[in-house]
């Protein structure tokens, strides 16, 4: 790999011995890639803060700054001596971690464990990363432009990033991400790389795509079949809105490890279909058709067999402060079934406007939760004895049985709200 004067530097140990472990890493890496250089990035979402169990035990016999140093060290840099972690040189962020002490009542979470994290918000804080502790970063400031380089982890994250904003990231990793923090620089490689992000599959799209829904339902089908391509979507889709954009990403992203799709006439890389592909030519033509919604929506629900629900789960990725509002309008006024919980999750900026505009309360008052920082599927906590659980999101849907064994209901915003009220499943396809 070609390195340039003040990687050679960094590498040689100019900046501290953090850095040089950081350079070491991203050259082993992007040679590991194939790269021929890196690029600077001055914009990086990664985890920091979220210690390992492990470490519980380390911060109580040797302190929290030896325990983040190590955790940091092993989980970040891939080293197993333990460096002091300087301040972050560029722009970063931390994306989801595990939920905040404030939620301790409600799960069987490790208060232990949660006290430490918020002790890690402040250790790692002080060092220039923003704890934004959400899956959405673009959805509360962090929003990149066409062209920027990004050094971005999480796959909702990082397909939004490429194809909605234009933005150009692959999908990092926890040390990829904290070795460009300290250096500004990634591999330059993948979607990086212009040439790289042009369309390889045309999707004919021959049934009304309008609804969240529809969206997910969509992206969870193109994903199993492109798997890691890139879908470029064509026919009966209405204008979406951001919210839509982000459940459509994070369901290809799910079933098929989707990291940039192209909509020509709203993604920015893509003026027409021809833009889209470039000098390339689809290797494929796929139809989006009746039987194919059907097939997604049988997929999504194939673990779901007991119509009890015990828990309604909101917000995945992380709810935009338009759909805490359309969540509350329906719960407005009205009460939980007996032993039917239901959390909404969404960034810890937007739980402060919800709470200012007064939709904590209504959802509150309904017996709801809002919850910042985490999903179930992320902290593997979900209310005391959930067996079966009722989603609006395609990705939830899709690894939250795996995760928890729990048996899972996908459908529409409203089948989830009526099944709270009545503790009953009774979404379908029309
Ligand atoms: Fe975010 Fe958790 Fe879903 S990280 S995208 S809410 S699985």
């Amino acid at each position: 790999m070609k390195l340039t004067a003040d990687e050679k530097a960094m590498l040689d140990g100019s900046e501290g011995r953090a850095v040089q472990k950081a350079m070491d890493l991203l050259v082993r890496y992007g040679e590991a890639l194939g790269a021929e250089r890196l690029v600077d990035t001055k914009n990086v979402c990664g985890a920091v803060t979220a210690p390992s169990p492990r470490k519980l035990d380390i911060v109580k016999k040797r302190g929290l700054e030896y325990g983040m140093n190590e955790n940091f060290s092993e989980m970040n840099l891939d080293s197993d001596e333990v460096v002091e972690v300087p301040p972050a040189k560029v722009y970063t962020c931390q994306l989801i971690q595990q939920f905040g002490p404030d939620t301790a009542p409600l799960h069987d979470g490790n208060r232990e464990m949660l006290d430490l994290q918020k002790q890690a918000d402040s250790f790692f804080g002080a060092r220039g990363v923003h704890i934004m502790a959400t899956c959405t970063p673009y959805q509360v400031g962090n929003v990149p432009v066409k062209g920027e380089h990004c050094a971005w982890m999480e796959s909702s994250a990082v397909i939004y990033c490429n194809s909605v904003l234009g933005a150009r990231t692959n999908a990092e990793g926890l040390e990829s991400t904290g070795a460009a923090s300290l250096t500004g620089k990634i591999p330059y490689w993948g979607y990086h790389v212009p040439e790289f992000r042009r369309g390889t599959h045309l999707v004919e799209v021959e049934v009304p795509v309008d609804d969240m829904m529809d969206w997910g339902l969509l992206g969870y089908y193109v994903g199993e079949i492109v798997q890691d391509q890139i879908p470029v979507l064509t026919g009966k889709l209405s204008q979406p809105e951001m919210m839509k954009l982000k459940h459509f990403g994070a369901a290809a992203s799910s079933s098929g490890g989707v990291e940039m799709y192209h909509i020509p006439g709203v993604t920015p890389e893509a003026p027409s279909v021809e833009a889209a592909f470039g000098s390339r030519k689809p290797v494929a033509t796929i139809k989006y058709g009746k039987a194919e919604r059907r097939t997604a929506y049988e997929n999504l629900n194939s673990t779901a067999k007991d119509r009890k629900v015990d828990f309604i789960m909101l917000g995945c990725p992380h709810d935009s402060i338009e759909q805490v509002w359309q969540a509350a309008r329906q719960l407005e006024g009205k009460r939980l079934h007996a032993g039917t919980e239901l959390w909404i999750h969404t960034p810890r900026a937007i739980r402060e406007l919800a709470d200012r505009s007064g939709y904590t309360k209504i959802v509150e008052d309904a017996g709801g939760h809002i919850l910042s920082d985490s999903c179930p599927a992320i902290s593997r906590m979900m209310p005391r004895g959930t067996k079966v659980v009722a989603t609006d999101s395609a990705k939830q849907a899709h690894y939250l049985p795996a995760i928890m064994g729990v048996q899972m209901w996908f459908g529409s915003l409203k089948d989830c709200i009526d099944a709270a009220f009545t503790g009953q499943w009774a979404g379908g396809l029309d």
